[in-house]
């Protein structure tokens, strides 16, 4: 395991990804019930933009820091952004020194009796996340194996939340064969729970294979969301990413459908670009 998301923090992927999170915990805050918040894949939820690690790629560049300046927002958007300028109230409008991993962001917004659950499985960075949460009693840490603490944890208590599976895919495809086995299980305990799933885009072809098993398992309700900034057709790059979202908030394809155009056109900045939604499976 060599991933380590400093070299990668406030990336374009982020800022889609982080986006959506927002959209979709604000959705969980429209009732008043608690929800709980599983991040199977936390990283280290608070990243030093001026470290050694951000400055080698200096990705943020490309990233979060081409949407600081930007108005009339859709709502996940200006929520997100504001979370971001929070965090950075001192610095320069473009010299920002700190990003909030999904951990960070999700207990930003999570209210007294929300509660969050964190999976990381490397040593240093749950060991980070264990600094950042303590005496936060709603987030609870654990340095083990994301996808076999789906198995175990599931369901929550609460009855109602999100998971967030967000991997390194390292293990490049074996990693959607991975999620693919995870979310058998999970979906089988809890079903009705809303699941957010990252993944990166280099060539068509995995992505695509992933997709149609949501189809051919005939999962209800599984959206999907993808932004090129690449053409699809170099493995050796990430040419842009994606979010499956089962169950997700009423309505939401609508809020995705009005926040990628306006991601894509801040992130592509005249260059190439393409953005859709669309449902892989309804009710
Ligand atoms: C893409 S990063 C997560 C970023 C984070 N979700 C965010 O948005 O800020 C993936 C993380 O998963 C961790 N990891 C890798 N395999 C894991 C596993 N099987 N279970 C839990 N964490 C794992 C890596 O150490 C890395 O920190």
């Amino acid at each position: 395991m060599n991933y380590r998301h400093a070299y990668h923090a406030g990336n374009f992927a982020d800022v889609f990804k982080h986006a959506i999170l927002t959209g979709l915990v604000e959705s969980l805050k429209a009732k008043q019930a608690p929800f709980r918040y599983f991040d199977t894949h936390a990283g280290a939820g608070r990243y030093d933009l001026r470290g050694e690690q951000a400055r080698k790629t200096r990705e943020h560049e490309a990233g979060v820091q081409r949407l600081l300046d930007a108005v009339r927002l859709p709502a996940a958007l200006h929520i997100y952004l504001n979370l971001v300028r929070a965090l950075n109230a001192g610095s320069k409008a473009h010299d920002i020194a700190i990003y909030p991993g999904s951990p960070l962001i999700a207990s930003l917004l999570m209210r007294d009796g929300d509660r969050a659950t964190l999976c990381e499985l490397q040593v240093d960075e749950s060991a980070q996340l264990k600094k950042l949460f303590a005496g936060d009693a709603r987030i609870a840490v654990h340095q083990r194996d994301g996808y076999a603490a789906l198995d175990a944890l599931l369901p929550p208590v609460e009855r109602r939340g999100l998971v967030l599976i967000d991997p390194p895919f390292e293990a490049q495809e074996a990693e959607f064969d991975a999620i693919q086995g995870a979310l058998n299980s999970a979906l089988k305990r809890w079903p009705t729970g809303m699941y957010a799933i990252w993944y990166p885009i280099k060539l068509r072809h995995p992505t695509q294979r992933f997709r149609r098993w949501f189809e051919q398992r005939r999962i209800p309700k599984v959206l999907c969301a993808e932004m090129l900034l690449h053409p699809d057709n170099s493995a050796l790059r990430l040419n842009g990413c994606g979010m499956i979202v089962i169950n997700p908030p009423w309505k939401f394809d609508r809020q995705l459908a009005e926040l990628l155009p306006v991601l894509r056109e801040h992130l592509a900045q005249g260059r190439f670009g393409e953005q859709r939604v669309e449902w892989l499976t309804a009710e």
